[in-house]
């Protein structure tokens, strides 16, 4: 894998800067130097690190849309598999949503972040994007005027300034964009699910066709495909315990009575190849643009992961902030990017709330959580009949399905 720093480092200076190169700022990347918009991306780690990050892997019908709209989905077409089934499996039995045929009928394609994240690299060098790794941007500087810079230091530990008309915040949670922010500007909204996951990536095939989710007395458990070799699995974990806290085998053991794979099948087991703790927080920040600073994905708003929406949203955020930029930098027409915030918060706020209610669908807060309210059992009946409902409401599923699949 080769890695090539961009050789212009003289020119310093860029129409756009984009920090950060995740889904959000490579799709970014790709539609502005495709619009012949003089872009450069800064990427605080390596070109090997941002390729083989393991993250989401659920893209949405209107994902792949927007990526088939500037040929981005080859890679997606050609290895991922389309999803339409998720299985919920209770106290009460199991029972299969076949969401691809409900609603509006829209599925998923499955395809592992990292290869996204590798064809959109791919692509943006291929036509000659402008990137620099190992680059960190330390602060965003004049925002509110029209020559907004950025400081970054640079891999021999030099301070270097480059110049912008635009900078395009796609750097994450603790990036500089949002720590960038004048204080007194944004309005951050955060929220603690009060529910902590480990996650596990494991060398095994998927051993449901559905995206399985087990709601269970000792807690939450999740199936999730990957490839066909690797296969993602949740437990509901103790807030604080640390990742390594059980050996692979009480894993396994664990997952396999959380999904009642006595009653329902046995999972296939198979070597763990990583394992991570987080808890479900979210966020958003209020409005997404200040001044020539926009922020984009999870730098703009952070989901829990239950209903797998933050990479979409990412993609389709990127989409509407490239239009907004070439109608400002092309034509002097500034309409998109003052509607940018509210269009983006729209639907952030929608997909906030639908990853709220799954989140609630799938874990009764924990006793003695603000959420807790009348007690463990109160809410636990509240659970089971918000299971019960979907499993016997055509309503209520195409409602599910509509949602699952939108941004
Ligand atoms: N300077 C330069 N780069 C930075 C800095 C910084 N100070 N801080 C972070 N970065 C880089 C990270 O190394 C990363 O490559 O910004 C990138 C942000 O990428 P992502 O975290 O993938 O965020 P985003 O593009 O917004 O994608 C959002 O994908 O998997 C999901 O959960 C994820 O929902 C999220 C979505």
């Amino acid at each position: 894998m080769t890695e090539r720093n961009d050789p212009h480092t003289s020119c310093r200076s860029a129409d756009v800067v984009v920090l950060g190169a995740g889904p959000a700022g490579l799709v970014l990347g790709v539609l502005l130097h495709a619009a012949g918009i003089d872009c450069l991306i800064l990427e605080r780690a390596s070109r090997a690190r941002v390729q083989t990050r393991a993250r989401a892997g659920f893209l949405a019908p209107n994902t792949v849309r927007i990526l088939d709209r500037y040929g981005l989905a080859g890679g997606l077409h050609r290895d991922g598999r389309r999803h339409g089934a998720c299985e919920f499996r209770t106290q009460d039995g199991r029972f299969r949503l076949d969401y691809g045929t409900l609603g509006q009928g829209g599925r998923h394609h499955v395809y592992p972040q990292q290869n996204l994240v590798t064809d959109l690299l791919t692509h943006y060098l291929d036509i000659g994007g402008r990137i620099r790794f190992h680059t960190d941007a330390l602060a965003v500087h004049d925002a509110d005027s029209a020559r907004p810079s950025v400081t970054t230091r640079e891999p021999d530990g030099r301070s270097i300034r480059w110049n912008a008309r635009y900078v395009a915040g796609c750097d994450g949670r603790h990036g500089a964009a949002r720590r960038s922010l004048r204080p007194g500007t944004a309005r951050y909204h955060h929220h603690d699910h009060g529910v902590t996951w480990l996650g596990l990536l494991a060398e095994t095939p998927p051993s449901l066709d559905a995206v399985g989710y087990a709601v269970h007395g000792r807690g939450f458990a999740g199936h999730m495909a990957r490839t066909a070799d690797v296969t993602r699995y949740y437990l509901q974990w103790q807030r604080g315990a640390p990742a390594d806290a059980w050996p692979e085998q009480r894993l396994w053991d664990e997952l396999d009575l959380r999904m009642r794979a006595a009653d329902h099948g046995p999972l296939q087991r198979g070597r763990l190849l990583e394992r991570g703790v987080f808890d479900l927080t979210c966020d958003v920040v209020e409005p997404l643009r200040h001044g020539s600073l926009l922020l984009a994905g999870d730098a703009a708003s952070l989901l829990a992961p239950a209903a797998a929406k933050g990479a979409n949203l990412a993609v389709l955020e990127a989409e509407i902030l490239a239009e907004a930029l070439a109608d400002a930098l092309l034509r002097g027409d500034t309409a998109g990017l003052d509607a940018y915030s509210d269009r983006c918060l729209a639907h952030i706020w929608r997909a906030q709330e639908f990853t709220g209610w799954m989140t609630r669908l799938l874990h009764a807060p924990p006793e003695g959580s603000p959420g807790a309210g009348a007690g463990p059992h109160f809410q636990a009946g509240l659970q089971r009949s918000r299971l019960n409902s979907l499993r016997t409401s055509r309503i209520h599923q195409d409602w599910f399905a509509e949602n699952y699949v939108g941004v």
